[in-house]
């Protein structure tokens, strides 16, 4: 089945596909510059969590490398300016920071080791893309888990983008919807266009579509009443961070579809990573949420659809755990009470990627 590829580190540099032009034209750049790679994250080129950390490492990875340090005295100077231009992009998805401090505890341990300059530069490209080859090991696991709690017939409802674009490796979300589809149940996804950035409409449509996983496109307006009809058997989105609780910071416009699945006894599943987990903060109120652009609310495709008025953009919501029948990780599924079953899962072993 077709998985997209929305990053890739390649001898000439960091290649991404750049998301912001999908579906209309599948255009790639490569970036050889740290500095690009952290634009390419604030302007959405790359977006979705956990291919934000896989952009972020190797960010990290074309700085270090691309540097003009003739010393590791030298570059151990710059290190910090690199990791500080990539943390600055975008403050919701915690997989960014997860992946930017792997990062340093890489190369410290290379500065520890006395590692050569040449040494240090190839080993953090490994490193980077080794947590590339991870994300695709970790959405598998996820996926299988997940795949378990899918209707064997029936409809399942998404929000925003959780697919390969978003993760690097076969999505979250998308990952336990495909892998439900390849174990041979019949579902139908409802995809909601996911306003003002439309990832639904523009990028989960394209996806499933591309990997012939039947799909509706629908309003942002139409989830209460689809919800409503008694046929959604099920939901699952991605997540950008989940505190310790539970609370959990996705997409704005999922907290409305986690309230509406409550009322409509719909059950409604969050899908991610243990990277995405940040157990440093109790609960959603201490998650950090990006204001985005009012223009992106304003105009459509560089088309302005509202009057100059002041507009809104929020760009995550946080979903109370209430709201949240289960978590799926690639370690297991976690169910309330939340602060016990995500420790637990944080503190077990690891799914392994092939080195
Ligand atoms: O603003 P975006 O497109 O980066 O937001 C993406 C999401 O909200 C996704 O649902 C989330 O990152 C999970 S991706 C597997």
């Amino acid at each position: 089945m077709y998985v997209a590829q929305p990053i890739e580190w390649t001898d000439e540099g960091v290649v991404m596909l750049d998301q912001r032009r999908l579906p209309a034209e599948e255009i790639s750049h490569t970036y050889t510059d740290y500095r690009g790679v952290a634009k390419a994250i604030q302007e959405m080129v790359i977006r979705g969590a956990p291919a934000i950390g896989v952009a972020a490492a190797m960010g990290v990875a074309i700085g270090v490398l691309k540097s003009s340090a003739t010393s590791v005295e030298a570059l151990k100077a710059e290190f910090p300016e690199i990791c500080d231009a990539l943390a600055k992009t975008r403050p919701t998805a915690v997989d960014l920071f997860w992946a930017l401090e792997r990062m340093k505890t890489r190369f410290n341990e290379l500065l520890q080791s006395h590692a050569d300059l040449s040494a240090i530069r190839d080993a953090m490209i490994l490193e980077a893309r080794q947590v590339h080859r991870e994300k695709l090991a970790t959405d598998e696991a996820i996926g299988r888990f997940g795949a378990e709690y899918m209707p064997k017939d029936g409809q399942v409802m998404t929000q925003c983008n959780a697919g390969a674009l978003a993760t690097a490796g076969i999505g979250t979300a998308l990952g336990v919807i495909r892998v439900a589809f390849e174990q041979g149940r019949k579902i139908h996804v409802l995809v909601p266009e996911t306003r003002p950035y439309l990832q639904g409409a523009r990028l989960t449509a394209w996806e499933l579509h591309r990997g012939g996983i039947p799909l509706t496109l629908i309003t942002d307006n139409m989830v209460g009443y689809f919800l409503k009809t008694g046929k959604v058997g099920a939901i699952v989105t991605g997540a950008d961070r989940i505190a310790a609780n539970g609370d959990t910071a996705n997409k704005i416009g999922t907290y409305q579809i986690a309230v509406l699945a409550k009322e409509n006894n719909v059950p409604f599943y969050v899908a991610a990573p243990i990277s995405t987990f940040d157990l440093s903060i109790p609960h959603g109120d201490h998650i950090p949420i990006e204001e985005r652009p009012a223009e992106e609310v304003t105009h459509l495709q560089g088309v302005r659809i509202a009057p100059d008025v002041h507009a809104a953009h929020p760009a995550f919501d946080v979903t109370p755990n209430r709201y949240i029948r289960a978590i799926f990780t690639e370690r297991g599924v976690a169910t309330a009470p939340y602060t016990e079953s995500l420790k637990k899962l944080a503190a077990a072993p690891a799914v392994s990627a092939a080195r």
